[in-house]
Parts: C-alpha cells; structure tokens; sequence
C-alpha cells in the first residue's frame, strides 16, 4: 500500500500534476485514423484532461488545436471546416492548424487583432492507424522502432475503448501476469480455429495445450522483472508437469503501453491514455507477423461490443458486466461473457474511478506492478529535479533504433527458457513477410 499523496502523484494527469508532466513528455495516442474517414473529419479529443478539437485541413493535414474558441468561449467541435482550417460558427473567426487566428470577418477591416490571438495547439502524426499528439515542451521525443510502427499497414490493425477509471489502474492489468489464469479463465477450451483475433484462445506455442487449458491448470506462475532500455521484460514460467516449461514474455512500454503476445500470428501493444483523471481510452495495435491483418473482421467483432463515436463498451457498470452467474457456474470465471476486454473492464472499473492505493496489499505476483511504480516514481523525481535526460528514451538513447520488443509464448523443453524463447521469436521474425529483424 501507498500514502494518499503518493497516490495522487502517481495518479493525476492534468498540466503541471507530476504524473501529468512525465506523460506530457511521450507521444500520446489521441484517435484512431478511422475516426476521421467520414465526410467531414473533426474530431473531439479529451487528452490529459485537456479539451482539444483535431481535424484534417484541405490540404489532408491534421490540427489538434483547443476546443473552446479563444473569442467567447464556442465549442469549435461544432466548426465549419472550410478555407483550409476550422471556423467558429459564433462569429466566424477563422484558424489554421497551428492554432494561429487567421481571420475575423465581424471586426473592422483594418483590424490586425487576429495576429495576436493564438489558441493552443499539438504536434500529430499518423501512424499505422493511429494519430499520436505531442503535448509536452520542446522538440516531440523520435518514436521507437517497435514492431507496431516498424510493420507495414498492411500488417497493423488499430482499435480503441472507453474504461471509466484512472490510467494507472488500467495499466496494472497488463503487468500483471498472474490474472490471467483467474479472471480470463475459461472452463470449456474452444477449438484453436475460431481462435482469429482474440486473446487466450490459440494453442500455446508448439504444444497441443489449449491456452485456455494452461492458464487454469498452472495457475501459480515464477515471475521475473527486467529493466529495458524501453521499460520492463516480464517474464511468466509456468513449470509444467511433463518437466517443460511455458514461457510467456510481456512488456511494459515506458510510460503507459504494453506489447503483449495475442497469438502465434500477432502481438498487441495497448497504450493506456488519460482522458482526464477518472478515465481512459486503451488503445491497441494489432500486430501481424504472418498474413496481413484482416481488418474487417477485427473491426466487426470490436464494433459489436462497442458504441460509436465515443467507443464506449456497450457492456459495463451500468448493466453489471452483462454478469450472469449461471454461466460464471458452468463456462467462465467471471460470468461476463468470452470477451476478456469486459473481464479486464471489470477488473479496472470496479476498484473505483480512481483505486484507494492506501487500502491495497501486494503479493509476490504483484512484481511487475512494483516495479513500475517504482520507474514511474524516478521519473516523476528527475523531472521535478530538471533532469528531462534521465527518462526512459528521452536518454540520448537511439530510440528509433529500438525493435520488438520480444513478445511471445515459448515451450523450453529444458531449464534454459531465455533461449527457448528467444529461438521462438528468431523464428518467428525469420518467416515473416515485412523486415522484423531486431
Ligand atoms: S466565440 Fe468563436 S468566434 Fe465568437
Ligand atoms: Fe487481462
């Protein structure tokens, strides 16, 4: 457990808050490229607790600029997108995509008063699916070259989703390897071949053994903690009892990603995204390193369990998880269904919009998360002490340099699971269709 002040310094995201400011310093996920492909390309963005309006100009490049017109105040959401920029519709003032005020067709026509009227504005990139904004100070960090952004379009496959809590608690989740085996639990193993885009439903690595099977059957797994130049290794064993071992490899990305192993075929790599204090949006790329990705089929069994345009999850606390305790009896651990994002949401949603960390108790399996927050507690300190260099990739490290990370699943049929797993990801990299080598 924590003390409340360190909670809240761990936990608050807005400008000048000390979580908030190491966030600040990471490209940070705002939309999805979907988003802007209908007719008219405007978009509300809640980021950081900041009110931001992105949109894409005539000439197809993207704004981020601030939602409230610097006039009067109007929800530039609702502006005419016209004359390469957006217009308020309240009394027409006019701004490009740096946020520069271009024109105020009301004022006198001598009035030069637009030159000096600036709303705030970002740096956005798109990439593979996804538009990434730069909110902190100074020149945006390079992005690492990581598996997600180093795949060809073809190969990514990009999604969002609302979680009503805090991002730290959100993040947790995917550090923490052993709930698996609990909360994704399914008590029925389903054939591999509907398995297509879905977590936990493939068989492990060259074994027979459903995934589903494993996580129930050894529930109690050895874990270890790597630092990286990028964040964490985490390393899952569970020993079987034919005397191999299942070696399954997740990461923390610094500050608010994972890059976890979905299937054989493809990994995730998930950024948890401050909203504002009680929320966040997880975002994901889905990574192929065999057949491009079928994104039809990804999008339609994602936008089944989701509302447009906010993404809300048409399952959560308002209708109790979808819960049933006939099926939790009988077919999952959970009783919320076989989508394992509902367990997840439960998982993160039900300890409150932002967790009382004074009331927790760690375990052992609780590692990686204790190391995390120790990382993110260095950062926080080196910040507050004028040392941006000391963060993770902000280091002078070469950070477009830096592929994988590894992510898999591994059979080692003998003690060395760091080569069987590393062999596996070898191979894996070796057979693929765009260039994966690390
Ligand atoms: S409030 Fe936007 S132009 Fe007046
Ligand atoms: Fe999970």
């Amino acid at each position: 457990m924590i003390s409340k002040e360190l909670n809240d310094q761990l936990t608050r995201v807005g400008r000048g808050q000390p979580a908030g400011e190491v966030l600040r310093r990471y490209w940070q996920p705002a939309a999805l490229s979907d988003e802007l492909a209908g007719n008219r390309p405007v978009v509300p963005v809640t980021l950081l607790g900041e009110k931001l309006v992105l949109f894409r100009d005539e000439q197809g490049k993207l704004g981020l600029i601030g939602r409230h017109c610097p006039h009067r105040g109007a929800d530039m959401c609702f502006g005419r997108l016209e004359d390469n920029g957006l217009r308020c519709p309240f009394h027409g003032w006019h701004f490009n995509r740096d946020g520069q005020c271009v024109e105020q067709p009301g004022e006198p026509d001598a009035s030069k008063m637009h030159e000096q009227i600036q709303t705030s504005s970002y740096p956005v990139v798109e990439k593979n699916g996804i538009v990434f904004a730069y909110m902190g100070p100074g020149e945006p960090p390079a992005f690492p070259g990581f598996d997600c952004f180093h795949a060809p379009e073809t190969h990514v496959f990009a999604f969002k989703g609302l979680w009503e809590c805090n991002w730290l608690q959100a993040l947790e989740v995917g550090i923490d390897p052993a709930h698996a085996s609990f909360l994704h639990r399914f008590l029925q193993d389903e054939d591999p071949k509907d398995s297509y885009g879905k977590q936990f439903r493939d068989e492990a690595a060259d074994t027979k053994i459903p995934m589903t099977k494993l996580l129930r059957e050894y529930p109690r797994p050895e874990i270890h903690v790597d630092e990286t130049e990028y964040g964490l290794k985490l390393t899952a064993l569970r020993h079987l009892k034919d005397g191999r071992t299942h070696v399954r490899v997740t990461n923390q990305i610094f500050p608010e990603a994972i890059c976890i192993p979905m299937s054989r075929e493809m990994t995730i790599t998930q950024w948890h995204v401050p909203v504002d204090d009680q929320n966040c949006y997880w975002y994901s790329m889905f990574t192929s390193f065999d057949k491009p990705v079928n994104k039809e089929m990804m999008r339609e069994q994602r936008l089944k369990e989701h509302r447009l345009p906010d993404y809300a999850p048409l399952k959560n606390k308002r209708n109790n998880y979808g819960y049933d305790p006939e099926e939790q009896s009988s077919e999952t651990y959970t009783g919320m269904g076989m989508d394992i994002n509902v367990h997840d949401q439960w998982a993160v949603e039900s300890l409150g919009a932002v967790q009382d960390r004074t009331k927790e108790h760690l375990g052992k399996t609780d590692i990686g998360i204790i190391h995390y927050r120790r990382m993110l507690r260095a950062a926080i300190d080196s910040l507050q002490e004028g040392r941006e260099n000391a963060l993770p990739m902000r280091n002078g490290c070469n950070v477009g340099s830096i592929r994988g990370p590894l992510s898999n699943d591994a059979i080692a049929e003998s003690k060395d699971w760091q080569q069987a797993s590393e062999r596996s990801d070898e191979e894996r990299r070796a057979a693929c269709p765009w260039d994966a080598r690390v």
